[in-house]
């Protein structure tokens, strides 16, 4: 085994909120390796996306707080850096999708120019070059006739095509690590697919590791090849996708199998199945 290329340790997140404190996630520890996909996945409010924002240092403060633990990249913990050096690691070295590209995208700028901000911004080359870049980017994607989408606004391309927008604006820094949050939840079944096998065939090229959040246990099935399973804040199991599903060791993993019916029978899981816990 190589070095993890990123290591949670005993993560600790909470919102202080008027209710009292809500302790979102309360011991989150996985290491993620090199070219690997790691499936993160559990029931909703498990604490998935919490724990997404914290290794960023993302989670909106006030109300929330990391409180505790240690997110390790190439030797650093990013919870103790300095914002600036944070920032620098953001996009460049570990991006992150989120489950609606809607309300990341800027609706007043053209797909174009925001896939290229990244690009001029971190190469700190031209805006014509950066244009330039951002086209082989959204080719990249495979969006159909990428000199017109450039000039377009994010309303007129369908969900599929601004997820995929969102893509090429992640992966223009070449990231090494790609945290994907529900990815493909707001999109349907077939463009889903797409969009996974495009993360897929990326993953590859770029020689990422991808940490893939999700409460579908169908695309973990595919897509997975260790798995962390979280509930309440916590993490109850670690295994290699195939030991997972067929010898599940927590109940809470048990019962998680078990609410997928096709899944729940080892013999018959297989990597065209979908289940979604929803
Ligand atoms: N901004 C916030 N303010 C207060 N509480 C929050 C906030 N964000 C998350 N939480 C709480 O933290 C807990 C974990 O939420 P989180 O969003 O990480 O769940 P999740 O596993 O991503 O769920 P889902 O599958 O629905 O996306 C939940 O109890 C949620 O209510
Ligand atoms: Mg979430």
């Amino acid at each position: 085994m190589p070095d993890p290329i990123l290591q949670v340790k005993n993560l600790k997140t909470c919102f202080y909120l008027m209710e009292g404190v809500v302790p979102a996630v309360e011991d989150v520890s996985f290491d993620l390796y090199p070219r690997e996909t790691l499936g993160l996945v559990g029931e909703s409010g498990s604490g998935k996306s919490v724990t997404a924002l914290s290794i960023l240092r993302l989670v909106q403060d006030p109300p929330g707080k990391i409180v505790g633990g240690h997110v390790f990249f190439e030797g650093r913990d990013i919870l103790t850096l300095p914002e600036k050096e944070v920032r620098k690691i953001r996009g460049n070295r570990i991006s992150m999708i989120f489950q609606e590209p809607m309300t990341s995208l800027n609706p007043v700028l053209t797909i174009g120019d925001q896939v290229a901000e990244g690009i001029i911004l971190h190469e700190g080359i031209r805006k014509s070059e950066g244009m330039e870049k951002a086209v082989e980017m959204l080719k990249k994607v495979e969006i159909p006739d990428a000199g017109r989408r450039m000039r377009e606004y994010p309303h007129q391309l369908s969900g599929g095509m601004r997820q995929r927008v969102m893509i090429a604006i992640a992966l223009a820094m070449r990231p090494d690590i790609l945290i994907a949050d529900e990815p493909t939840t707001a999109l349907d079944v077939t463009i889903q697919a797409q969009i996974l096998d495009l993360i897929a065939t990326l993953k590859e090229s770029l020689g990422m590791a991808v940490l893939l959040i999700t409460h579908n246990l169908g695309i973990i099935a595919e897509v997975a090849d260790r798995v962390v399973v979280m509930t309440e804040g916590k993490v109850v199991e670690t295994a290699d996708v195939y030991t997972l599903f067929e010898r599940p060791q927590h109940p809470y993993t048990k019962r998680l199998l078990a609410a997928c019916p096709r899944l729940g029978e080892p013999q018959r899981w297989g990597r065209k199945n979908r289940c979604s816990l929803k």
